[in-house]
């Protein structure tokens, strides 16, 4: 069995692929491999572990057809064309669970900055602007006692919402397809309507999978109706908002800050005037980015593409 890897991953992926006497390759360039390299390099292989966001439409999987599998190093799926997978037969593994702890950080970590304007701040020293002690100037919100809402409430909402619930006492509120009753037991966390979600959080903070029916959740008319004070926290993907109208939404004031570690493009521009407003924190898709994590998610990405190839049950793969 030969596997090609797109890019190099942590070395417990590689101790287990060479146990069970799987053979690879991994791009190990410092640029993407084009798509015609990632035809070539996968005809020879029987398996892909995606180690990157590469995205493997209906198109690329056809002309893949003979995988057996496609091992994501990734919980989300969402650069995955689900449906053509099934119908070549390709399974998909992903890896949820090992990095909600280490995502949820990332979000509390944009909601402090973000609160508290942290990034512009260190930014003043950088660049010269500290000046004097202005007592109105560069002031931040506080997170004491206020309303988290939550737009997607599995195990990454979960663990933010612990951490918001059990630093601030922020009162939990959240949307999603299905109640999370252990939320609501252990966090006293409320089900609301998306409307009442718009309407009554101080803090928004997405989490939902990227789908068709969550795509542009927050445009225009989501901001619109969020309070002015509101701070909007996306760690999940980039096209969970529309940025034009996030960028009108900040500029206008018409909510008060953001914080981001997922842009609709990535990288984004180094142009986006996102970077260079005072009340957004932003941070490079970094949310799983731990040694402990990724350790995790290269275990677990080796332990479905293995399993896979041996005709056994995968321990997570996308259904
Ligand atoms: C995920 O697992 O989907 C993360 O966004 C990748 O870092």
């Amino acid at each position: 069995m030969h596997i090609f890897i797109t890019r190099p991953v942590p070395e417990v992926a590689y101790r287990l692929l060479d146990e069970e006497k799987i053979t690879y390759t991994v791009w190990d360039k410092d640029v993407p491999q084009t798509r015609d390299e990632l035809i070539a390099l996968s005809m020879k292989a029987d398996g892909v572990i995606n180690a990157d966001a590469y995205k493997f439409d209906h198109d690329l999987l056809e002309k893949l057809s003979h995988l057996k599998v496609i091992s994501l190093t990734s919980v989300g799926f969402n650069n995955i064309d689900i449906a053509a997978a099934k119908k070549f037969d390709i399974k998909i593994g992903h890896t949820p669970n090992v990095l909600s702890q280490a995502t949820a950080d990332i979000a509390f970590l944009l909601l402090l900055a973000t609160s508290r304007k942290a990034f512009f701040h260190h930014k003043r020293i950088l660049n010269g602007t500290w000046g004097m002690f202005q007592p109105t100037g560069g002031l931040g919100i506080e997170l004491y006692g206020k309303t988290l809402g939550i737009f997607g409430l599995g195990k990454i909402g979960l663990e933010m919402a612990r951490k918001c619930f059990h630093a601030y006492g922020m009162n939990i509120i959240y949307h999603n397809r299905t109640a999370n009753e252990d939320a609501e037991r252990e966090l006293n966390a409320k089900y609301v309507s998306m409307d009442e979600l718009l309407q009554e959080s101080d803090v928004i903070s997405a989490h939902s999978p990227l789908t068709d029916e969550t795509k542009g959740t927050f445009d225009k008319e989501a901001f619109d109706k969020m309070k002015s004070k509101a701070i909007f926290i996306n760690t999940g993907r980039g096209a969970l908002h529309v940025e034009q109208d996030l960028i009108e939404a900040l500029e206008s004031k018409q909510i008060w800050g953001a914080g981001l570690d997922v842009f609709e493009q990535e990288p984004t521009s180094p142009d986006n005037p996102l970077l260079n407003m005072e009340n957004v924190c932003t941070l490079p898709h970094i949310g799983s980015a731990t040694e402990e994590t990724r350790a995790r998610m290269a275990e677990l990405a080796a332990r479905n593409i293995i399993a896979a190839l041996k005709g056994s049950k995968m321990p997570a793969e996308v259904q």
